[in-house]
């Protein structure tokens, strides 16, 4: 059920089912009769009739919880607002450790605190970007990483999260353009500014008047490691050029891969239709 745009969330979770043999209710809010004004409790309450777990994603954050509270059958959080995106980043973290296993040999999930640290540096839009809150929270459960943000002032990583990474003991820093940052970055997780966030176009605009030091280029990558990753939870829209598509450090289309595995993955977590 989705009350918000999506491609590869809802594509991925559809094509996964169908992977596993199951059947799809694919619907939307503009299709359903949350159009004629009924509440997302009751929406949820009908379609935990009709399915065994229900895909959700909407426009408010906590609306994975509020429909959790009222479903017999269990709830996915495809996205709830700028709150999380919690399969997003599991295909994330899969996708950083498969990349940099195979590039440095650096094992994110091992206790060896012998290696340098990894630095990660999040770019763009961090307060609205839920797919960067959910992959912070699984980071911190991993060793040896640092975190760099990158971000327009009025749209920096919300104090919650950077408490959290504190408490933690991670180390974590500000940078006011990606060039002050990428010489020192191992992973470079890139986001759309979210136009959609804003209560007015005014606000979005003043922002995207600087939106130049929040975008990748050519040049950039070449000031880069050589063993970087580049990654975007997708969609993009001029932050990364698409020249850029071709470079072996770019791996946004790999994660997009990873999702329907991931995706496939949690299923089979759910119903052991593999076993
Ligand atoms: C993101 C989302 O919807 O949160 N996309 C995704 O699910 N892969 C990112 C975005 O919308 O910018």
């Amino acid at each position: 059920m989705f009350y918000e745009p999506s491609t590869r969330t809802n594509c991925s979770f559809q094509a996964a089912a169908h992977e596993l043999g199951c059947k799809v209710i694919a619907l939307t809010d503009k299709a359903s009769s949350s159009e004629k004004g009924e509440s997302l409790e009751d929406t949820i309450r009908t379609l935990a009739c009709y399915g065994n777990a229900i895909v959700l994603r909407h426009p408010a954050k906590g609306s994975a919880e509020r429909a959790a509270a009222v479903s017999t059958v269990p709830i996915i959080n495809g996205g709830d607002g700028n709150g999380e995106h919690p399969t997003q980043a599991l295909l994330d973290i899969f996708t950083i450790h498969e990349e940099m296993v195979e590039r440095t040999g650096q094992d994110i999930f091992s206790d060896n605190i012998h290696s340098k640290p990894l630095t990660i540096t999040f770019v763009g839009d961090l307060k609205n970007s839920r797919t960067i809150h959910s992959l912070i929270r699984l980071l911190i459960l991993c060793k040896n990483i640092r975190f760099v943000y990158v971000s327009p002032p009025s749209l920096e990583m919300p104090l919650d999260i950077v408490e959290q990474v504190s408490i933690q003991g991670f180390d974590q820093e500000k940078r006011t353009s990606l060039e002050d940052a990428i010489r020192e970055t191992d992973v470079l997780y890139m986001t759309r500014i979210q136009r959609e966030r804003f209560a007015t176009e005014d606000e979005y605009q003043s922002v995207m008047l600087d939106a130049g030091a929040y975008k990748l280029t050519m040049g950039l990558m070449r000031l880069a490691k050589e063993k970087m990753i580049v990654m975007h939870p997708l969609p993009r829209l001029d932050e990364i050029p698409t020249e850029i598509d071709s470079d072996n450090r770019a791996v946004y289309f790999k994660q997009v891969k990873n999702g329907l595995y991931m995706r496939m993955a949690i299923l089979d977590n759910i119903f052991h239709l593999l076993t």
